[in-house]
């Protein structure tokens, strides 16, 4: 089949590879007719994120058709159409039982999560096209992909939904949602939002939806500030306004009650900080450069509710604690849990409360990903979310 595979820094190329087998009795092989490129691929093609091989196949949001089901499954038939969440549990274990999807137990296999185990103290849950630290799972930008514990996973959509609906309860969907939730969002909050790439905007979307009474929303690219206006949230630009200064301003001098950093690992802004950040990234010496989580906590405030959906890998220097502590902050984060969410998003768009499709900017053929990869990195602003479509799926 063909697949888009990982060979370095900012190298990625659409190649033959062999294709997916059922391994396990609860595996299922899924054709897949929609996949996206997220912000954290650009972490993958960025090369911020260890343990990537040469030959890796990327991509964790996508969707398609079952083609064949292991004898485990009794939940999926071939011919059903699902969207498959990125993290991949296995459902029984301690953490599935409590809806923490992301922090699964067995679906890392273990040689690899000795790896992660130390790096951060425990292993990390298996997840698609994302690097060895994850299982070093092949992912789906390509034609067809395996997707272990398919009887907990993927959710069943009906056969004849726009694929460009549903495809973002994939990852970014959930994940702006539970960026959402995790703010713990009361009647007359403020909350900021730092970041108006897909998943800052569906935050904005979500915090709405969840109450929120004003949203302010953070960037520096016009046309994402733009689609943020256009959800109702009022708007800063990074580049023309002291950020916190502006927020102050906005909130009576109080500060946000809510803050999300819906940016990760690689802030943009040439601030002292972040300008340090790149210098010693580049030589190795730190590997997150975390300029707006520090804002998100020097601006949010005391007593406040900080979101971080924003991917973080490694470590960080010049980490405000004193601001955390000495505020009385909280801080919720993680990888999300999207199979506690789909069910419910799904009825949400099904119902006509949740509409993802304006949030496609392009769309293109899987034969033409590596161009994507390289549009939605270096034309940001005009570039919010491209869709990629296998060859084999527009001939069905
Ligand atoms: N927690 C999860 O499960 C999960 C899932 C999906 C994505 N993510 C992460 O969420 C983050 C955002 O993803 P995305 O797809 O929206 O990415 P994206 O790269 O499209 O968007 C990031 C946005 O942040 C803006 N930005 C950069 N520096 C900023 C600053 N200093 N202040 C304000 N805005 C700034 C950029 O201009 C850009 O618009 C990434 O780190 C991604 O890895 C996490
Ligand atoms: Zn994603
Ligand atoms: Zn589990």
């Amino acid at each position: 089949m063909r697949a888009l595979t990982w060979q370095g820094k900012h190298d990625v190329r659409v190649e033959s590879v062999p294709d997916p087998q059922l391994v396990n009795p609860r595996d299922a092989i899924v054709r897949i007719t929609s996949t996206a490129i997220c912000g954290s691929d650009l972490h993958l093609y960025d090369h911020y994120i260890p343990t990537m091989k040469a030959g890796d196949v990327l991509g964790h949001e996508f969707m398609g058709e079952v083609v064949e089901v292991g004898r485990g499954n009794k939940k999926l038939k071939v011919g059903d159409k699902v969207v498959v969440p990125f993290v991949i549990a296995c459902g029984g274990c301690f953490f599935c039982q409590k809806q923490q999807y992301a922090a699964c137990d067995n679906s890392n296999p273990a040689e690899t999560a000795d790896m992660s185990e130390k790096l951060y103290g425990y292993s990390m849950t298996g997840a698609f096209g994302y690097s060895h630290l994850t299982g070093g799972y092949a992912g789906g930008q390509a034609e067809y992909a395996r997707v272990p514990y398919s009887d907990v996973g993927p959710i069943v959509v009906p056969k004849d939904i726009d694929d460009d609906k549903v495809l973002f309860l994939s990852d970014i969907l959930p994940t702006g949602w539970m960026a959402a939730e995790n703010c713990e969002i009361e009647p007359g909050d403020v909350v900021a939002v730092w970041g108006c790439g897909p998943v800052g905007l569906f935050a904005i979307q979500s915090a709405f939806v969840l109450g929120a009474h004003r949203v302010i929303a953070i960037d520096h690219y016009p046309h994402r500030l733009e689609l943020a206006k256009s959800m109702g949230a009022e708007i800063l630009d990074f580049e023309e306004v002291n950020v916190r200064e502006a927020l102050m301003e906005m909130t009576g001098g109080i500060g946000p009650d809510a803050c999300i950093d819906a940016v990760g690992m690689e802030s943009h802004g040439f601030s002292i900080d972040n300008v340090l950040d790149k210098a010693k990234a580049a030589v190795g010496l730190v590997t997150d450069r975390p300029h707006a989580l520090r804002q998100v906590l020097l601006a949010c405030r005391k007593g406040g509710r900080v979101s971080i959906p924003g991917v973080y890998g490694g470590f960080a220097d010049k980490f405000p604690i004193g601001a955390l502590m000495e505020k009385g902050l909280s801080i919720k984060t993680g990888q999300t849990h999207v199979q506690k969410y789909t069910q419910r998003l799904l009825d949400m768009i099904l119902e006509g409360k949740l509409d993802t499709t304006f949030l496609i900017s392009h769309r293109l053929d899987l034969e033409d990903a590596a161009q994507g990869y390289k549009m939605f990195k270096e034309q940001q602003n005009d570039v919010t979310k491209v869709v990629l479509k296998p060859r084999s799926a527009v001939r069905h």
